[in-house]
């Protein structure tokens, strides 16, 4: 009895706390009043150090208030390896090897959201099992020039294109309860000076070109989170930009989430405050900071900004602000209700990384239908070319991968092929050695190369093949697809087109694979069958390749970006400035940028157009026809069409839709994307492909009015197979 009151009594002193759980604490209320009542529990220091790192990837929670820390990753192509607390290098643990996915212009060339759906969902398990809460990735950037050594990290030239991918990978990613932190907003083209060069663009190219597929992030993805880009515009740094970042992300769109900062991108603490920025990361922290107990309270929204709060030069209403945002974040991610637990390095991952690839690997080019390869009537099989064994998902700067495994082309061809033909293999030429980035100390050994003997032994292997699969383009080293800067020239490395031109010389059954995140010069593309176009295909690289090459699956993949044929021809080179005076860069193209360009380049056809992709069946495409003629704001339009399998194998055609304005005030593309299905088709099986559009994809911006307008008048939907390839018309009216 005395026992019993003695427990009685305890528990009623200790019943208050425990009955009432703290709002911000249950998973059950609406996240909006968490945030209120975690915001109204902190001090002013705790509310600081949330808005800055506290390590290279990670920042502050609120310990007192078990409030969890967020910590990001690398992104975009799969998770990176755990780095030591305030270095760039490898932790060494031994339970962090990820799935690579395909890059993401691989995962363009799909031009299926289907596939993206599976990316996002495939790799959103992948950083939630590794517990992180911020995915650093999708990116979006536009392809501007061939040059740019980080195209491969983004979805290709066109706007409506990289705006219908982005958005699945973006839900999908964030139904782990992880944010997607979509990259780099905005502007960032280039990587040569692209920590401080200023942006000059019109309005028309910013809203038409360069911001939608961010739009269709922050709005139809719901993204959480976005990363301010390294250059400037408008005289201002992205990552702390009152127009980018305030008037349009924050105002005009509606954006609740978080603005994280690219590593280093942060040079302002008052712009930090008052000009969009909410979370700090990567700034540099020697130097200055020797002697700091923590070099990370030395960053300008840390140290600094408490400073300016204690001196009453700045009020908290902007820290709420961002708290608010960062607390939003946690409660959506670390603290969500029904959290998953995710998956790592799991065998479906990596098919389904594998499915991506096959669905994205472009055939450029298939003379004589040299391709798919009968292994049946091949004795021997000549493979040539670096990247034929080179892994692609190390290097490349940020988005460099410590994987779990990763087939070469070699390995997935010499797997596919067994023991039915003899399968050689012959380097060709190389590329010097580079120090694994990840590796603190790691050091490249040299080996001595002679070019010419490399070359002349694959040339002399060729004579004897039945077929020759050369696997070259470019790599992950820097100067070529690669962080930090930009590639020389749109040529292939290393002697390559040498080496093409030898051995389609000495064996006319000679296939060129390209491996690359960006366009390439191919001088030799009338001496060879085949090209093909397979990207950077991660771990399973070498499986999507050969069944690809062997016929097992037909490909279904098309160009995300135009590959011109010389580099003039390109309008960042022919009119706009690349890469600018290290100050300013002007984008004098303006709209006019890929396909918008080459279209209005009558005499200078590209090598491959926007949208081209070939297949191992044929497509034969009925006429289009329209439910209406006239089209009345507020209405939408269908254009129907029969697609047919006029071939013997199964396949996906890429059906593509492009919207032309037969007159307006202001000058306008010669067409435009506006939407594209992608259909899988037996031998014979016909289907009607149906498009749907309203008013919004007839509009441009009028930069005089600022706002989107479509103006009454005549237009044309062009459907096609591709950018060059219209096979049907349809004339339309948009009446007032
Ligand atoms: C890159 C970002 C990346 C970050 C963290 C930066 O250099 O521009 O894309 O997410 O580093 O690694």
């Amino acid at each position: 009895m005395k026992l019993k009151s003695i427990v009685l009594g305890l528990s009623l002193i200790a019943l208050p706390a425990l009955a009432q759980t703290p709002v911000y604490l249950d998973v059950n209320k609406p996240i909006e009043e968490r945030v209120e009542d975690a915001l109204s529990r902190m001090t002013v220091q705790e509310k600081v150090a949330m808005t800055h790192a506290q390590s290279k990837f990670s920042s502050a929670g609120v310990p007192r208030l078990g409030i969890p820390e967020n910590w990001m990753s690398d992104g975009p192509h799969g998770i990176r390896a755990e780095v030591l607390w305030d270095e760039w290098y490898g932790a060494n643990w031994t339970n962090d090897s990820c799935i690579a996915f395909p890059a993401l212009t691989a995962l363009a060339a799909t031009w299926n959201p289907d596939m993206s759906a599976l990316y996002g969902k495939s790799i959103g398990e992948e950083a939630r099992y590794r517990n992180k809460n911020v995915l650093l990735g999708p990116g979006v950037n536009i392809y501007r020039t061939p040059l740019n050594g980080r195209n491969f990290e983004y979805m290709g030239e066109d706007p409506y294109l990289a705006s219908v991918l982005v958005v699945p990978y973006i839900r999908e990613v964030q139904k782990n309860g992880v944010a997607a932190c979509v990259k780099h907003y905005a502007l960032n083209n280039q990587e040569i000076h692209r920590g401080y060069i200023n942006v000059k663009v019109d309005d028309r190219a910013l809203h038409e070109i360069y911001l939608p597929a961010f739009k269709a992030a922050v709005q139809q993805g719901g993204a959480w989170a976005i990363m301010g880009a390294y250059n400037q515009y408008k005289g201002e740094h992205c990552c702390h930009n009152q127009y980018l970042l305030n008037d349009i992300l924050k105002r005009d769109w509606g954006f609740d989430g978080v603005v994280v900062s690219d590593w280093g991108g942060v040079h302002d603490t008052k712009q930090s405050i008052f000009n969009g920025l909410d979370m700090e990361f990567g700034s540099w922290t020697n130097g200055l900071n020797w002697g700091a107990s923590n070099a990370y309270d030395n960053y300008y929204l840390a140290m600094p900004y408490l400073q300016l709060i204690r001196e009453g030069a700045v009020g908290t209403s902007e820290l709420d602000d961002k708290v608010r945002r960062i607390l939003r974040l946690v409660f959506r991610t670390n603290m969500a209700k029904e959290r998953h637990f995710g998956s790592f390095g799991t065998e479906a991952h990596a098919l389904a990384g594998r499915k991506i690839a096959q669905e994205g690997i472009v055939l450029l080019q298939n003379n004589r239908n040299l391709l798919p390869i009968d292994v049946r009537q091949t004795k021997r099989i000549l493979v040539v070319g670096e990247n034929a064994v080179k892994h692609m998902t190390i290097g490349g700067g940020s988005s460099s991968l410590k994987v779990k495994y990763e087939v070469s082309p070699l390995e997935g061809i010499r797997a596919r092929v067994g023991s039915s033909a003899e399968v050689i293999y012959a380097p060709g030429y190389a590329s010097p050695a580079v120090a694994e980035q990840d590796v603190k100390g790691a050091k490249a050994e040299q080996k001595e190369i002679d070019p010419v003997a490399l070359r002349n032994q694959a040339v002399e292997a060729a004579r004897e093949a039945d077929v020759v699969l050369f696997i070259g383009g470019l790599n992950k080293n820097d100067g070529q697809d690669s962080e930090g800067n930009d590639r020389a020239s749109l040529s292939l490395p290393y002697e390559q087109d040498a080496l093409i031109a030898q051995l389609a010389a000495a064996n006319p059954n000679t296939a060129v694979v390209i491996l690359s995140g960006n366009a390439v010069a191919m001088p030799w593309v009338r001496e060879v069958p085949a090209i093909v176009e397979a990207w950077y295909s991660g771990t399973e690289a070498g499986h999507a390749l050969a069944s690809i090459l062997f016929g097992d699956v037909n490909p279904s993949g098309k160009l995300p970006f135009t590959f011109p044929a010389r580099l003039e021809d390109n309008s960042a080179h022919a009119l706009g400035e690349y890469p600018g005076d290290s100050i300013n860069v002007s984008y004098n193209e303006s709209i006019f940028v890929g396909y918008r360009w080459a279209d209005k380049q009558k005499k200078a056809r590209p090598l491959f157009p926007f949208g081209h992709g070939l297949s191992y069946t044929t497509f034969a495409y009925g006429k289009p026809i329209a439910d209406k003629k006239t089209l009345l704001p507020g209405e939408t339009i269908t254009f129907t069409l029969p697609v047919k399998n006029t071939g013997t194998r199964e396949g996906q055609e890429i059906v593509q839709l492009y919207i032309s304005d037969k007159k307006s005030s202001l000058p306008r593309p010669v067409k435009e994307l506006k939407g594209f299905s992608k259909v899988h088709l037996a031998p014979g099986q016909e289907k009607t492909v149906t498009f749907t559009i309203d008013k919004e994809a007839l509009s441009f911006f009028d930069d005089t009015k600022h706002e989107w307008v479509a103006e009454p008048g005549k237009f044309e939907a062009l459907i096609g197979a591709s950018a060059t390839d219209i096979k049907g018309v349809v004339l339309f009216e948009l009446k007032e």
